[in-house]
């Protein structure tokens, strides 16, 4: 690809053709960043990389050849975002869906794996690299109806801390993202396109939304490659946990 050719530091994000990926490939393009936009929807990621000057990348994340053809087309890679996943439906594990849970582990735990693993090998040579996973806050709570999620989550976040461990002395850093209710296509897709239960999550309460989260990754992404921030947790004001959150009643 063109930019890993010259001196322009280059980010990958996974998942950038909606909500928090596509808010953080703006603000990284921002901030300078070649930014490579990677997600299954084509049309989304070439206009997002025609708007900032960056690369769009088709590949989806639980294919393994995909990722491998993305790896070798870029020659540097200094930052990586896995942001890539979500969450399929609200069942009890006494009624859970195994193809939901397939969707759910292969797209945030072995999408994650399978992006990390190969562009590690680029992230380490550029000497400053940084790994960025958006978890959730799911990823240390859980909630009723929520297990395939919530173990997802959970699973996505071990293997993120492990790399923690396990790249010390390397100069890779890594930041874990986690996320409370943020106002995306994330809940649309979890009701299976129901668009009016997505809005009625947020009714009367003020989620975040993408941009505030892309704003704390550009933080992390512009600080000294001597400062690492292991975890953020980032919640709107009107949640205090995965099932407590302040509604205000309706006003008409
Ligand atoms: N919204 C929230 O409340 C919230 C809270 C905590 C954590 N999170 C996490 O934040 C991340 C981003 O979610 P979002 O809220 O921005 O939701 P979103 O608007 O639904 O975006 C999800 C992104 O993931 C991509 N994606 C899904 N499956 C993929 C696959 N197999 N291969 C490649 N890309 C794939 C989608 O692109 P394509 O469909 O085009 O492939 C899309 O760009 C997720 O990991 C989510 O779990 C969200």
């Amino acid at each position: 690809m063109t930019a890993s050719g010259n001196s322009q530091p280059v980010a990958v994000v996974t998942g950038a053709s909606s909500g928090i990926g596509e808010a953080t490939a703006k603000t990284l393009a921002a901030l300078g960043f070649h930014v490579v936009c990677v997600a299954r929807r084509q049309d989304r990621i070439a206009a997002l990389a025609a708007e900032i000057g960056g690369t769009a990348i088709v590949a989806d994340v639980t294919d393994g050849a995909a990722v491998e053809a993305l790896a070798d087309g870029l020659t540097r890679v200094d930052v990586l975002v896995n942001n890539a996943g979500g969450a399929k439906g609200t069942q009890t594990v006494a009624d859970a869906d195994l193809d939901d849970w397939r969707w759910m582990w292969e797209t945030n735990v072995l999408g994650t794996l399978r992006v990390t693993r190969a562009l590690l090998p680029k992230l380490i040579a550029s000497g400053n690299g940084l790994i960025v996973t958006v978890t959730s806050i799911a990823a240390f709570e859980v909630y009723d109806g929520g297990a395939g999620y919530t173990s997802a989550k959970h699973a996505q976040a071990a293997l993120h801390q492990t790399l923690r461990g396990e790249l010390l002395g390397l100069p890779v850093r890594l930041t874990e993202i986690a996320p409370g209710m943020v106002e995306t296509e994330f809940s649309v897709v979890r009701f299976g396109g129901d668009q009016d239960r997505a809005d009625a999550l947020y009714r009367g309460m003020t989620p975040l939304v993408a941009a505030d989260v892309a704003e704390v990754i550009g933080f992390v992404a512009s600080r000294p490659p001597h400062v690492n921030l292991d975890q953020i947790v980032i919640r709107p004001r009107d949640q205090a946990t995965a099932t407590r959150k302040f509604t205000r009643p309706e006003s008409d």
